[in-house]
This record gives C-alpha cells, structure tokens and sequence, in this order.
C-alpha cells in the first residue's frame, strides 16, 4: 500500500453482503455465513484504519433485513450479543471510538445496553468505527427531517446535523462485495458524491488485500463534484 496516508479515502462504507450465499455454497445454514462474516470484520477494518482511514461504516443490518425469517433474525442478534463487545474492544483498544446508527430500540435491551455501554466509552478519538445496526438510509433521512423541523427552519446544515452521521467525516468511497450493485438503503444521503466499488467477493471471503486494491483506484479516479 502506498504511503501517502492523505490520499486515502477518509470515510468508507462497507455493505458486507453475501454471507447466506457463502453458507449455502458450502451446504451449510445461512447463520453459518454470518458467523463466518462476524469474523471476517476486524481484519479488514484494521487494514482500512491501518491505511489512514478514518471513519469505517460497516452496514451489519438494515431496517428491511427486519422481515427476514425470525430464525435467521434471532441468530443476527445473538451473533451481535455475543461478538459487540469483543469485537469493539479491540477496536477501542487501537485507538478508534465505535459509535452506532440506526434505531436501537429494535433490539432486545441486553443488546441495547451493550451498545450504551459501547458509546459510553467512547475517547472522542478522531478515528472511528460507526455499526450501522437496524439502519435505513430513508429511516435516517425521514427522522433527521423531522427533527430539524421541530427546532426551527430545515436548512442544509440544521438538517445535517440530525442525521446519525453528523459527526463523521464526509463519505468518499462504498464497497459493497456479493456481486449486487444496488446500494439496499444503505447510506442515501451521505453517497452523493461517494465513489462505488463493486466485488462479486462474498463478504466472508473478502479480505485487506482486495480492500488495499480498491483504494489503489480510489485514488486514480478523478473526482469531480459536477465541476
Ligand atoms: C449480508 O449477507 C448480511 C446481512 C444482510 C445481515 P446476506 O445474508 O444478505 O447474504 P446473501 O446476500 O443472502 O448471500
Ligand atoms: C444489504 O444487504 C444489507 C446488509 C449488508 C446489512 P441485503 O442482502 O439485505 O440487500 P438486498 O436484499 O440484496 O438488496
Ligand atoms: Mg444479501
């Protein structure tokens, strides 16, 4: 990877898609793709953050992922109860704070605490790891609509600061592995000028290397802003 750690994208989300396909390939159950996935997190979020990344957004499950079957939903949640906490350990321990979007409440309260207590340790570092967790781009948008209108004029800026992101660095780049190239709500906002990355990877199989290359081109793409 090149050195120049200013060229880096600073904001990179991540739809870590293809989990099910991964198991079934496999001839195993889709909750086997997802522990697979879990895994597969840290490894390449410490590449990116090694990489002079500065804010990571993983998109772990989103509002519509809520009417999947509710065997699959309560394996997610129980993957979540059991890995936050580990996971984000060691991600606060190298130096990144860990902060979440989405609509908590969704969640069983042990896993709602978890994440309280997740954000309650947070150092204000300028390196972070944001959990997009029962996350919907319309859902943040609607909310943070509404919110900036029940304190005044909605402008660009009272608006922005009502969305989960407001404390983020602008998004530069979206990966999303699986092979699908849609963006699934994921980020609407935020994506208005954001350069895509597609990979037919499936997420469990997906590692720092094919992350490391992708930054590579991030960085030969000429971004224009409509000038
Ligand atoms: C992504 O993998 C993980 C979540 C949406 C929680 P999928 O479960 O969507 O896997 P595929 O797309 O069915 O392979
Ligand atoms: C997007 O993947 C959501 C996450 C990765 C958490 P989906 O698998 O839910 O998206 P669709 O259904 O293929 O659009
Ligand atoms: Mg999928």
């Amino acid at each position: 990877m090149k050195s120049d750690k200013s060229k880096c994208p600073r904001h990179v989300g991540i739809i870590m898609d293809g989990n099910g396909r991964w198991a079934t390939k496999r001839l195993l159950p889709r909750t086997a793709g997802h522990r697979a996935g879990v895994k597969n997190i840290t490894s390449v979020v410490e590449a990116a953050l090694n990489a002079g990344v500065r804010c990571v957004t993983l998109y772990a499950f989103s509002t519509e992922n809520r009417g999947r079957e509710k065997d699959e939903i309560d394996a997610l949640i129980d993957l979540i109860r059991k890995h936050i906490k580990p996971m984000t350990r060691d991600l606060i321990a190298r130096g990144a704070c860990v902060v979440f979007s989405g609509d908590s409440s969704y969640f069983p309260s042990d896993v709602q605490q978890l994440m309280a207590d997740i954000s309650a340790e947070n150092s204000g570092s300028e390196t972070s790891v944001n959990i997009a967790l029962n996350y919907g781009g319309r859902e943040e948008i609607i909310r943070a609509a509404r919110l900036a209108a029940e304190s005044g004029e909605i402008t660009k800026e009272s608006f922005e600061r009502e969305l989960y992101s407001s404390k983020l660095p602008e998004l530069d780049m979206i990966v999303r592995t699986g092979g699908e190239k849609r963006l699934s709500n994921f980020l609407l906002y935020q994506a208005a000028y954001a350069e895509l990355f597609f990979t037919d990877t499936l997420w469990p199989d997906f590692d720092a290397k094919e992350l490391l290359s992708m930054f590579e081109e991030f960085n030969k793409r000429t971004r224009k802003f409509g000038k």
